[in-house]
């Protein structure tokens, strides 16, 4: 596939699917500040019976291992490798690379090992162990060092998976020195996703950055083009159109750009988009996932569409499952309603990754934060000349024209003027005394409040 743009598949609306999200572990060895792991209530490990499953309708099929918890923590992680193996699976999986021996995984020596995506979010120290909690910078690069050493003749593709976030934004070009260096194929950018009601998202989310943050993504691909270099970088902003046609020589597989035309090994990368997009009998979106993606997690439930239960691999087999009664009430749900395809994280996120605009602000929450500012709900967005946003139940009127909102620029004063408090209808009377000085004075009495009530009295006394 050496240098060969691939298209998406439109895949046939087969009679088995060609793609297996296999989840074998709940839970993670690392609190990264921006996972819903980091978030979950429940944190109880819990591991799937591999044992208890019969494996050979994975014969020939590619199965991706661990997108949403980390599948190294499975204590029998090399075993369900060898499982695999035995039935000629193609094998891909994310990993955070800090538990990443392979004297502990050594049967992935005999894997048909196709990708493997790296999670390092940063590049240097400092800003790698901020965000990725409880792991270490030096025993991380030094597995995936090993291990990239290990298996560089295999054909195995290497993807670091670099999530984005102003916080680490600024290490964009020394992350792509460092990945050079080490031989890693494919550098990802990821914009981070607002997936809780947490100050960490309020201050890191990249919308109200976006225009610097798409800045940055072309000023990388102009340093990896110019100085020839061997990595490629991705991101879902390469694929708008004008960036299409501005780098049109550059591509080697949908948003991915190189100066290295024969870089490209494998044929799965970027998987979701690959064998989910598509046309498909379920109209609202062009998806076709239901019929070539199935996830299985670590309870042995098997999912279409990612979230929805159509049966358990320790009660049925996987065949039955597949042609069963729940699988096919659910598609026709699906045909007949459009309310799941509208609402889908699935498809906006993974299958449909390639297309994401980055003016929208919905493509950087999580569906049940649309309508919000990553995790603030914004209330009104010009309000006499205030933007109104709401954040952990308290009301706050910034000046129009002020830039991003964050807790940490209201702590360091970083606004003009900012008022708060408990109820938005008493950010009224300070926004009119404001904007009637304004008017009438020409000059503001320098306020600096967090409680609407006490800048009414300050004025006042004034
Ligand atoms: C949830 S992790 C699971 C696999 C493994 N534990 C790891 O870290 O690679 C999968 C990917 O999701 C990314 N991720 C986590 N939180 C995210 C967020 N809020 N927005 C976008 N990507 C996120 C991680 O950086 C990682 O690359
Ligand atoms: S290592 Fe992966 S699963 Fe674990 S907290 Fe970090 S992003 Fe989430
Ligand atoms: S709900 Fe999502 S994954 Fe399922 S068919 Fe609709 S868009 Fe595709």
């Amino acid at each position: 596939m050496n240098g060969t743009i691939l298209p998406p598949l439109n895949p046939p609306l087969s009679k088995e699917p060609l793609l297996i999200d296999l989840e074998p572990a709940y839970g993670c060895n690392l609190r990264c500040r921006m996972c819903h792991v980091t978030y979950m209530k429940d944190r109880k490990p819990k591991f799937l019976d591999i044992d208890r499953v019969d494996w050979q309708f994975l014969q020939d099929k590619d199965v991706s291992l661990g997108s949403m918890f980390e599948p190294t923590l499975h204590p029998s992680f090399n075993k369900l490798i060898g499982y695999l193996n035995d039935q000629n699976a193609r094998i891909s999986f994310v990993t955070n690379a800090f538990n990443f021996s392979l004297e502990r995984l050594d049967n992935l020596y005999n894997s048909k090992l196709d990708v493997v995506y790296f999670s390092f979010d940063g590049a240097s120290p400092e800003k790698y162990e901020y965000i990725r909690q409880r792991s270490q910078y030096k025993r991380v690069i030094s597995n995936i060092q090993n291990f990239i050493k290990q298996f560089k003749n295999s054909g195995t593709t290497f993807i670091v998976n670099f999530t984005v976030c102003q916080y680490n934004m600024e290490e964009i070009i020394p992350a792509i020195d460092l990945w050079e260096s080490l031989g890693v194929d494919i550098l990802g950018f990821i914009a981070m996703v607002s997936r809780e009601k947490h100050q960490f998202f309020a201050e890191n989310t990249l919308f109200p950055v976006r225009n610097e943050y798409e800045q940055a993504l072309e000023t990388a691909a102009n340093y990896t083009i110019k100085n020839n270099l061997n990595i490629a970088l991705s991101s879902a902003y390469y694929s708008k159109p004008e960036i299409k046609e501005k780098y049109a020589d550059s591509f080697v597989a949908p948003g991915a750009i190189s100066a290295n035309k024969n870089l490209m090994k494998s044929e799965t990368y970027s998987s979701h988009s690959r064998y989910g997009y598509g046309e498909s009998p379920i109209a609202h979106k062009s998806c076709c996932s239901p019929f070539t993606i199935v996830r299985i997690d670590y309870d042995a439930n098997v999912y279409i569409c990612q979230h929805i239960k159509v049966g358990n691999l320790y009660e049925q087999s996987f065949c039955d499952i597949w042609n069963g009664e729940e699988r096919e009430s659910t598609i026709s749900q699906l045909m007949d309603s459009s309310e799941q395809c509208n609402t889908c994280d699935y498809f906006r996120f993974c299958v449909d990754a390639n297309h994401v605009d980055y003016e929208e602000i919905s493509n950087f929450t999580a569906e049940k934060f649309v309508s919000t500012n990553g995790t603030i709900d914004v209330i009104a967005e010009s309000y006499k000349g205030f933007n109104l946003l709401e954040m952990d139940g308290k009301f706050y009127a910034i000046p129009l024209g002020e830039g991003h909102f964050s807790l940490e620029r209201i702590e360091n004063k970083d606004y003009s003027v900012c008022f708060k408090a408990n109820r938005q209808t008493d950010l009224d009377l300070p926004i009119e005394v404001y904007n009637f000085q304004r008017k009438v004075i020409g000059k503001l009495i320098q306020i600096y409040t967090v409680s609407s009530r006490k800048i009414s009295s300050l004025l006042t006394k004034k």
